[in-house]
Formats: structure tokens, C-alpha cells, sequence
């Protein structure tokens, strides 16, 4: 067939289709990470403590949904809560902040006090002012240390992924208001 065509037709059509595809929009295109500046990947360690906040004048933790089956049996199973909670350099109320845990944890067990995790660590200490790490895990509250995978990030964190390990640091049994330790290891560049 191609033999028949006189050879100005092909290159017509040759002509025609280049336009075309240089015409088209890109949806997609392949790139190396160093075109977009990132160096090595590397590994970061970051050590804090997480103050959630449920009760008295100043509660950083607010229940917004509660269930026929929250309080029964005693699960909390279906409680919603959204916190804005500080993340602090040492376990004391008034420690150095360095970041704020910002985002919702729901009681997503039926058979013990378990939450699904999903929030933003979002950071203002020096380089990290303004970068995040977003976690996404499962959150039993009573083991000795929960691990919960961190899914992304934002800024210095472009491309992270990581585990983070929690444990509690103390628990005021009156007021439901808890401190937690925090052990985040990060693989980004
Ligand atoms: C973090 O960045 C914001 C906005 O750029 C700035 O207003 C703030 O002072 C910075 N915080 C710290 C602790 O450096």
C-alpha cells in the first residue's frame, strides 16, 4: 500500500501527524528526580511529644460526632474527633512547640479502644517551618507502641514515606487528656 503512494503524500502525512502530536496537550512526561532539585534520598529521625487536649479551658480535641453505639460498650466506637494538637520538644504543657497535629482520629474498632489516624503533622520549627507529614494508620491505644505508616509529605518532605511509633507518655484519667510520645523515622530528600 505504502509502495503505491507517491512519495510527497508521505511526507504530507508525515508533516500532518508531527503537528498533531506537537499540537496535542501533555498528560503525562517522564522526568528524573534531579530536574525538579531533589538530591539523595536520605533519612531523618524526629523525636516529640503530642498533646491531645480533650477537656478544661483550652481543649485542643473536639469530638464532632458521637453514635448510639459510642459509649457502648466502651469503645467510643464511631467517635469522630478533630484536633489541632500542639507537638512539643519535651512532654511539659508549656515545652517548646514545634509543630501541630492537625487533622481527625475515629474509634474504628468494635472489640477495643482503637482509632484510625488520619492528620497532618504540620511543622514550624526552623527548615521544617511549613512542611508536613501526613500520617495514615491505625492507632490501638492501650498497646505499649503503635505504629502507624506515614503516607506522604509536603515541602522538605516532597515524596516521604516513613513509620511513625507512638507511646503513651501519661494519661489524666479524669480529664481524658493525654501526652504521647512520638518516634517518626523519614525516608525523603
Ligand atoms: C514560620 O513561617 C511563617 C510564615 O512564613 C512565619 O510567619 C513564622 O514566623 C515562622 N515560624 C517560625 C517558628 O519560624
Amino acid at each position: 500500500m505504502a509502495q503505491t503512494l507517491p512519495k510527497y503524500v508521505l511526507f504530507t502525512l508525515f508533516i500532518f501527524s508531527t503537528l498533531l502530536v506537537a499540537q496535542s496537550h501533555q498528560f503525562s512526561r517522564k522526568l528524573s528526580t534531579k530536574s525538579l532539585g531533589f538530591k539523595k534520598e536520605k533519612v531523618s529521625h524526629f523525636h516529640f511529644y503530642f498533646h491531645d487536649t480533650v477537656s478544661g479551658d483550652h481543649p485542643s480535641a473536639v469530638r464532632v460526632v458521637d453514635t448510639t453505639l459510642t459509649n457502648t460498650p466502651e469503645t467510643f466506637f464511631g467517635g469522630i474527633t478533630v484536633i489541632d494538637d500542639p507537638l512539643t520538644v519535651g512532654p511539659e504543657p508549656n515545652s517548646k512547640i514545634v509543630g501541630r497535629a492537625q487533622g481527625i482520629y475515629a474509634a474504628a474498632s468494635l472489640s477495643e479502644i482503637s482509632f484510625l489516624m488520619t492528620l497532618n503533622y504540620v511543622f514550624v520549627e526552623g527548615k521544617y517551618n511549613g512542611s508536613t507529614l501526613s500520617i495514615l494508620g491505625s492507632n490501638p491505644v492501650f498497646s505499649k507502641v503503635r505504629e502507624m505508616p506515614i503516607v506522604g509529605g509536603s515541602g522538605l518532605f516532597r515524596f516521604a514515606r516513613g513509620y511513625a511509633l507512638a507511646k503513651t507518655h501519661s494519661v489524666d484519667t479524669t480529664s481524658g487528656n493525654a501526652v504521647v510520645e512520638y518516634n517518626v523515622y523519614v525516608l525523603h530528600y
